[in-house]
């Protein structure tokens, strides 16, 4: 089985690898506490980077390939960070009725990675939702806190170029 493993710099902080430490050294040798062990890594960091997957490996004594498998089977899991512009589609029902879909799949092309997915420079991210409670607005984007309603395929276009000019 091969992973997409993304290429975006690992950063960490000192407190970030100190509550990691303290996780490994609860958790060392239980070989069946990998999923456990990952939700702490996703609230410590946001994501599962690579590297500290590297490291729960050891301590867990459990293949990285086990522990990508967990990784992606779960959806509270994310192997990419959120971008500084995290674009969320709504692909609730009524979303989804008034052409969602569609202007997700564009943004994705526009900005060349998939869902979940971030780009390499850390700029943008694709994280698709569920109903926001703005139906009438439907189909709705949101840009971290921005929200555009009754998009179009033609729209989105000049909102992804906003972003990308900033
Ligand atoms: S279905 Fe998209 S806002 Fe409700």
């Amino acid at each position: 089985m091969s992973y997409k493993i993304n290429q975006i710099k690992f950063v960490e902080t000192d407190e970030q690898r100190k509550a990691m430490d303290k996780v490994l050294a609860a958790h060392a040798g239980q070989n069946d506490a990998a999923v456990a062990v990952l939700e702490e890594v996703q609230n410590i960091y946001g994501y599962l980077p690579e590297k500290v997957l590297q490291r729960v490996s050891i301590a867990l004594d459990k293949s990285t390939e086990e522990l990508f498998s967990i990784g992606t089977f779960y959806s509270q899991f994310s192997l990419y960070p959120k971008g500084k512009y995290n674009f969320s589609m709504c692909l609730g029902t009524a979303c989804y009725v008034n052409g969602s879909k569609e202007v997700n799949e564009k943004i994705k092309e526009l900005l060349g990675i998939g869902e979940g997915e971030c780009t390499a420079d850390g700029k943008f991210s694709v994280n698709p939702m569920r109903c926001v409670g703005c139906c009438g607005l439907a189909p709705v984007l949101t840009v971290n806190e921005e929200v555009y309603g009754k998009l179009t395929v033609k729209e989105v276009e000049n909102i992804v170029n906003k972003y990308k000019s900033k």
